[in-house]
Order: structure tokens, then C-alpha cells, then sequence
């Protein structure tokens, strides 16, 4: 898989990233079947095994339980080998997301990420909507407090993983990345996509495979290869903790992308 350019970041991440809830959170998730969350040892695996795959790319959230905590511990290489996507604005305690976007309580999750994370930067920070875009991006203190972070060199590219079209494109507008859904099932950001390749903002694609409700593997392939026509993509993140789906992910990648 060879590395794409993240927008105008200067940031190459490889066209596949590995999602990361199911390391560390199995509550209140929408996948269609139960799963345990993996051991240190499978975590290991998994990681050194994207990394061998040509994976460099992960994707992290404070909501997703002990995600960060996890790889923070056990990540393994350096940390350059590494692209680190983490999120602000959404909490996840005791089984209930609360979100809260100010400007104080933003830097101070990224600051706590960094210790989180065992890192002195991350090279990518999306701000975790709850819906509300164009409300989070106008009225509230996240975007500047982002802003002023990537100033401090403490992210590398800001951006936000948007849920309607309207804040995806304002995210276009004022931030280096954005993440939006895409697969067969769901055209609604297509437009972001394409205002994305436009002016040059780099893409990350969420729920490629409708979280999991895919058709098995032909139903794989038929969506990498939906996701991947699309205008500006530069990386799908998938989500797995399952071994075989990610080689085989990888694979299809290489048979119906190039
Ligand atoms: N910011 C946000 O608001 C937001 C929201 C949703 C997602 N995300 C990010 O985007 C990532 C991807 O989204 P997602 O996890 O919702 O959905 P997804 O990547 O579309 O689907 C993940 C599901 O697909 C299954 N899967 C993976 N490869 C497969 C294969 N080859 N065959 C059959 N099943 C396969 C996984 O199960 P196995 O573990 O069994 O492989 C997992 O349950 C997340 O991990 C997260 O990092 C962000």
C-alpha cells in the first residue's frame, strides 16, 4: 500500500488505518455482534502486525474507553512509525457519552491524551461531534483552542469527524481534515469529499463498512471499492481486532484499489 498525502498536512498515512473502539471499549456500540475487548497480547499482535501490513495510520479517542490508555502501553516501534488520530469533545463514563467543547476543557483533553498516549505530540486532533456541527464550530471555544494547540506544536493538523454534510463542508472551510462517513448505504457526504479534494483538505472515511453490517467478503470489496472511487480519500479506517480480517482487508485493498 503505498502512503497518501493527508491534505496539505505534509502528514503520508497509509490508504488503510486501523480503528481503534473495539481495544478499548464494548459498551454502547453499534457493530452487530458482542465481542470481548482483546488482551495486551493480542493488542500487541495486531498492532505489529498492521505495522508489517504497511498500517501506520491509528485512530484513538478519549470516548473510546481504555483505546488510549492501551496504546499508550503497548504500541510498539518508535513513535514516528506511527500517525496518532485522537479526538476532543466527547466523553465516554459509566456508560454515557457527555460532550463538552469549550476551549479550557479542549486543550486540557489534548494535554491529557499526550500523557495518556505516552507521546509529546499528536499528529492529528478531530473534534468528536455530537451532531450539532455547524453549532460546535461557530458558537463554541474547540476550533480555536485546536488552533492555538497546533501553534504550541502539540498537534501536528486539526480537523473534525463531522455528522452532517453542512459541517463537514464548514470543516473544509476552516480545518486541515475531516473524517466523514462513506459507503454504499450513505452518499449524504459526497459533496464534503468532493469540496475536500478541491481545496486540498485531507479525508478519513468512518464506517466504510457500515461498522461491521457488510455482506462478508464480496460485501468488503464492494464497499473498498465504493469508498475508494470517491474523490480526495486518503485513508479508509477500519476497525477490527480480528487478525484475518485485517490481512484480508489489506488484501482486498490490493486487489480492488492498486
Ligand atoms: N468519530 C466518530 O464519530 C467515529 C464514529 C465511528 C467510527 N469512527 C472511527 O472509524 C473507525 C471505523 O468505524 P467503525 O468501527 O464504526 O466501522 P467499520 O470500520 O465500518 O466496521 C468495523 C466492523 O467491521 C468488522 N470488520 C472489519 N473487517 C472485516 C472483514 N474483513 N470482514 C467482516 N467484518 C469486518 C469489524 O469486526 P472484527 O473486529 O470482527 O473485524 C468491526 O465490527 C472506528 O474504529 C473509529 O476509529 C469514528
Amino acid at each position: 500500500m503505498n502512503k497518501r498525502a493527508l491534505g496539505d498536512t505534509g502528514i503520508m498515512v497509509s490508504p488503510l488505518g486501523l480503528g481503534t473502539v473495539k481495544f478499548g471499549r464494548n459498551e454502547q456500540v453499534k457493530y452487530p455482534r458482542p465481542f470481548q475487548i482483546p488482551g495486551d497480547v493480542e493488542v500487541v499482535n495486531l498492532l505489529s502486525q498492521a505495522s508489517e501490513l504497511g498500517i501506520n495510520l491509528l485512530d484513538t479517542a478519549p470516548a473510546y474507553g481504555s483505546s488510549q490508555a492501551r496504546l499508550g502501553q503497548l504500541l510498539p516501534g518508535p513513535r514516528e512509525r506511527w500517525v496518532l488520530v485522537s479526538k476532543v469533545g466527547e466523553f465516554f463514563e459509566n456508560g454515557v457519552s457527555r460532550f463538552d467543547f469549550s476551549f479550557d476543557t479542549t486543550v486540557q483533553v489534548v494535554e491529557h491524551s499526550l500523557r495518556t498516549l505516552n507521546m509529546d505530540y499528536l499528529d492529528l486532533v478531530l473534534i468528536h461531534s455530537d451532531g450539532d456541527d455547524l453549532a460546535i464550530l461557530e458558537q463554541e471555544g474547540a476550533l480555536d483552542a485546536l488552533r492555538v494547540l497546533k501553534q504550541r506544536g502539540l498537534i501536528r493538523a486539526h480537523g473534525m469527524s463531522s455528522k452532517t454534510p453542512d459541517g463537514g463542508l464548514r470543516t473544509v472551510q476552516e480545518m486541515d481534515v475531516v473524517m466523514a462517513t462513506c459507503n454504499p448505504d450513505y452518499l449524504e457526504d459526497i459533496p464534503v469529499l468532493e469540496a475536500a479534494a478541491a481545496a486540498n483538505r485531507g479525508v478519513l472515511i468512518k464506517k466504510g463498512l457500515q461498522s461491521g453490517h457488510v455482506a462478508g467478503p464480496e460485501g468488503v470489496a464492494a464497499a473498498m471499492e465504493f469508498v475508494f472511487s470517491q474523490p480526495g480519500v486518503s485513508s479508509m479506517i477500519i476497525g477490527t481486532i480480528n487478525p484475518e480480517h485485517l490481512e484480508h482487508n489489506v488484501k482486498i485493498f490490493d486487489s480492488v484499489v492498486k
